[in-house]
C-alpha cells in the first residue's frame, strides 16, 4: 500500500482461516490481502467477531492446529514463513515477527520475576548470558518507560499495575528487535489516559526500531494520526482500504461511515445517545448471499442483497471498497436518499436513529 520500491516487511496474500465448530465451517477470515512496509503502520479496524484477531493470529501461525485451516501466501521480508520446517520457524514467531495481546495477565507468567520473563528469550533466541540478558531486560523496561527498573526486574506480575504490565509485554515482544510487532487491542482493558500513552509508546518505538506494525482496534478514532493505512475488515472481508488520510477524508464505504459515527465525540453532551450501527453482525457460519453487511445498511438496495461487491476503486488511488452504492457517490447518496424517504433499508431495518434491534450491534 506504499509506494516504496524496496521489499515489504510483510506481504499477506490471498489469506483464508476457517474453524471447525459445531455449527460447521465459520469463515472467519476470508480473502484478506496486504502489505506494510518497514517504519510503517497499518490499522486494523471493525467490530467484535470481524475477523481481526483471526488475521492476527493466521499470520502469526498461532492457530489452534486441530480445528482450523488456513491458505494463502504470508511472506515476512518476502520470505514465505507458512511452510517452515518447525526448527526454522523458532526463529521467526515471537522473534522476528512478535506481538501485544489485548490482555497481559492471560499472557505473562504469573510465577515468574519480570526480569526472567524477558530475558528468557535472549537466551535462548540470542544465546546471551545470563548477565548480559538481565542486562538488556533492564534496558528494555528503561524503553517502555518504567521506573525504577532494577525493582521491577525482580518483581512478578500481580505487583504491577495494568499500565505496567502492558509495558512489560511491549518490553518482551521487542527483545529480539522484530521486524513486525502486530498489536492486537492493546489497550482495550486500561484506561483513557494510560491507553493514550501506551499508543504512543507503541508509535515511538515504531520509528525507533523502524518495525512494520499491525495495530488492531475496534475503534475508527484510534487509528487516526496513528497509522499510515487502514483496513476495515466486517464478517472476514475487507470492505474498505485506503491510506490513513484518504479515508478520513472520505469514507466510501457505509460500515466505515457507521463505524466512524459510533465514536463517542467528546464534544457531545453526555446525554446525547451514541449512535450504533443497527441489526447484529452476520453468522459467519451462514453468511449471506450479498454484500454481508447488506441487511444492516442504510444505503443497500436489493443488488446489494443477491450480489457481492469486490474491492475496487473508481480512480487510480490506493483507495479501494466493496460497495455498490458508496457513500459520497451520485449512486450511493440516491440510494441512501431513496431508503430515508422509505424510513428503512433494503432489507427492511428501520433506518438508523429508530430504536436499536435487540442485542443489536453497538460497537
Ligand atoms: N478458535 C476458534 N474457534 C472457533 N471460532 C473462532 C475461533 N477464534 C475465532 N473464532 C470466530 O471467528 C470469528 C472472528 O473472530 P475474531 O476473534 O477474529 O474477531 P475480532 O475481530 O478479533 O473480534 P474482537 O474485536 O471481539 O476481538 C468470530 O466469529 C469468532 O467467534
Ligand atoms: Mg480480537
Amino acid at each position: 500500500m506504499s509506494h516504496s520500491p524496496e521489499t515489504p516487511t510483510l506481504v499477506v496474500d490471498d489469506l483464508r482461516t476457517s474453524f471447525t465448530t459445531a455449527r460447521g465451517e465459520l469463515k472467519a477470515v476470508d480473502g484478506v490481502s496486504f502489505s506494510i512496509h518497514s517504519g510503517r503502520t497499518l490499522g486494523v479496524v471493525g467490530e467484535s467477531g470481524s475477523g481481526k484477531s483471526a488475521t492476527a493470529r493466521s499470520i502469526m501461525n498461532l492457530l489452534p492446529p486441530g480445528s482450523s485451516q488456513s491458505t494463502g501466501r504470508v511472506l515476512l521480508d518476502g520470505r514465505d514463513v507458512r511452510n517452515l520446517p518447525r526448527a526454522e520457524s523458532r526463529h521467526i514467531w515471537g522473534v522476528e515477527a512478535s506481538m501485544v495481546f489485548q490482555n497481559p495477565m492471560t499472557s505473562l507468567n504469573p510465577v515468574m520475576q519480570v526480569g526472567r520473563q524477558i530475558s528468557e528469550g535472549l537466551r535462548y533466541h540470542r544465546r546471551l548470558p545470563r548477565e548480559a540478558a538481565m542486562r538488556r531486560a533492564r534496558e528494555l523496561l528503561e524503553q517502555v518507560g518504567i521506573a525504577e527498573p532494577d525493582q521491577r526486574l525482580r518483581e512478578y506480575p500481580h505487583q504491577l499495575s495494568g499500565g505496567m504490565r502492558q509495558r512489560v509485554m511491549i518490553a518482551i515482544a521487542l527483545a529480539c528487535e522484530p521486524k513486525l510487532l502486530i498489536a492486537d487491542e492493546p489497550t482495550t482493558a486500561l484506561d483513557v489516559t494510560v491507553q493514550k500513552q501506551i499508543l504512543d509508546l507503541l508509535d515511538r518505538l515504531r520509528r525507533q526500531h523502524r518495525m512494520a506494525m499491525i495495530l488492531i482496534t475496534h475503534d475508527l478514532s484510534v487509528v487516526a494520526g496513528r497509522t499510515d493505512d487502514v483496513i476495515v475488515m466486517y464478517a472476514g472481508r475487507v470492505v474498505e482500504r485506503a491510506p490513513t488520510l484518504q479515508l478520513f477524508t472520505a469514507m466510501r464505504h457505509p460500515y466505515t461511515k457507521a463505524l466512524f459515527e459510533s465514536i463517542p465525540k467528546v464534544a457531545h453532551p453526555s446525554h446525547t445517545r451514541l449512535q450504533i450501527i443497527q441489526g447484529r453482525p452476520p453468522d459467519l457460519a451462514y453468511l449471506p448471499p450479498g454484500c454481508a453487511f447488506a441487511p444492516r445498511c442504510t444505503h443497500a438496495q436489493p443488488q446489494c442483497l443477491g450480489e457481492s461487491p469486490s474491492l475496487s476503486g473508481s480512480d487510480a488511488s490506493e483507495h479501494r471498497y466493496a460497495c455498490f452504492y458508496p457513500a459520497g457517490t451520485a449512486e450511493g447518496e440516491s440510494a441512501l436518499a431513496g431508503n430515508r424517504a422509505a424510513g428503512q433499508t433494503a432489507a427492511g431495518l428501520a433506518l438508523v436513529n429508530g430504536p436499536a434491534t435487540a442485542g443489536g450491534g453497538a460497537v
